[in-house]
């Protein structure tokens, strides 16, 4: 039998940093040992709101970079740029002609700008391009042009994969047949949301991350930024309180993760010592990963080659979910 399909992308809008990491690039990855993996960088869907060219050219070839130094193999997993398979525009003006505009008017990211002007006593539409507002169609077309089976992605996207189910269900509807695939989202529930420095979600638009490259030292220089409250050395601590601990969890063994929270528990440990275990456990795994990025990141060709040869691999792939939609649709 076939192996399933598992897609995902990641928008080339900045710094990778650990709540990406684990939320979205190391669940991707596990799945990719399983699955028939199309893993890729959604850079047009970044130019909605990255409009300076060399920002963007150096964030897309990071995030490539990022994937790489994570173990993604582009022998394993076809691994391309959005922008280089163009079947996903065609399909995403196909799929505009089975896509409601009342869907898109629901869609989270539309109505946080709408909100965000109504309190600011700005126009509704201020701001707001039309990438922003059919972002879903998009997403939808990179979704269904690789007949993908499952969808990982944190819980946030969620309500995407959602509307491509919708829209892939109306084209198969109208044509009474499987045209397109009805993909699923794969969210890690047992991956908490990873939180930031300031104890919210690690987000960019936050500011609190904790990017996964960064040298050594500044890496210790953030972790002895995080917010902490004001008891004492000697004082017992609650490890399910402290994002210091949240962090742990996610790099240390289950050795280690007794150890300290019996420390915790005990008293005589101050929040200093603490971050210093802290420091130890995410450089140690995160000094291989940073080494291997910066010898890809700073290969521009190799990577320019990777990526060529990916979206050689996708093309294909991608020709023949058109050619099916075109020939359903009476245009071929
Ligand atoms: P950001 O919030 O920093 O802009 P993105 O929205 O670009 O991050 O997220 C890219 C992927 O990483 C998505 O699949 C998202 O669910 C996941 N992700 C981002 N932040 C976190 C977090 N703090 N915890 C878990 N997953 C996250
Ligand atoms: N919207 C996703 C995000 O903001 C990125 C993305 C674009 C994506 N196309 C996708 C994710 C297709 C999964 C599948 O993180």
């Amino acid at each position: 039998m076939d192996r399933k399909i598992s897609l995902t992308g990641i928008k080339p809008t900045g710094n990778l940093h650990i709540g990406n990491y684990f939320g979205a690039i190391k669940p991707a990855l596990e799945l990719a040992g399983e699955y028939d993996a199309r893993y890729f960088i959604a850079d047009y869907h970044a130019l909605n709101t990255m409009k300076d060219p060399a920002e963007l050219s150096a964030t897309i070839r990071e995030v490539a970079a990022g994937w790489l130094a994570c173990g993604l193999d582009p022998e394993n997993v076809v691994f391309y740029r959005q922008s280089a398979v163009s079947e996903v525009f065609e399909l995403a003006t196909m799929l505009m002609a089975f896509t409601g505009k009342g869907l898109m008017n629901r869609a989270h990211a539309y109505k946080a700008a709408l909100q965000e002007n109504a309190e600011k006593g700005d126009d509704p539409d201020a701001g707001v391009n039309m990438g922003l507002f059919t972002y879903p169609v998009l997403m939808a077309a990179d979704i269904i042009l690789f007949d993908s089976d499952v969808v990982p992605v944190g819980k946030d996207q969620v309500q995407h994969i959602e509307m491509a189910q919708d829209i892939a269900q109306s084209v198969n509807y109208n044509y009474k047949q499987e045209v397109l695939k009805v993909p699923q989202a794969a969210v890690q529930e047992h991956v908490a949301v990873v939180p930031g420095l300031d104890g919210r979600k690690m987000s960019k638009s936050y500011g609190n991350t904790i990017p996964l490259f960064i040298p050594e030292k500044n890496l210790r220089k953030l972790i002895m930024r995080i917010v902490t409250n004001s008891q004492g050395v000697e004082e017992p601590k609650d490890p399910a309180a402290s994002q210091i601990f949240l962090l742990y969890k996610l790099f240390a063994s289950a050795e280690e993760q007794t150890a300290l929270e019996e420390r915790y528990r005990e008293g005589g440990m101050g929040w200093g010592e603490a971050k210093e275990e802290l420091f130890r456990v995410v450089n140690r795994e995160l000094s291989p990963v940073r080494e291997r990025f910066n010898a890809i990141v700073s290969d521009t060709q190799g990577l320019d080659r990777i990526l060529a040869a990916g979206a050689e691999k996708a093309r294909p792939i991608a020709a023949a979910t058109v050619k099916r939609f075109r020939k359903a649709a009476g245009i071929d």
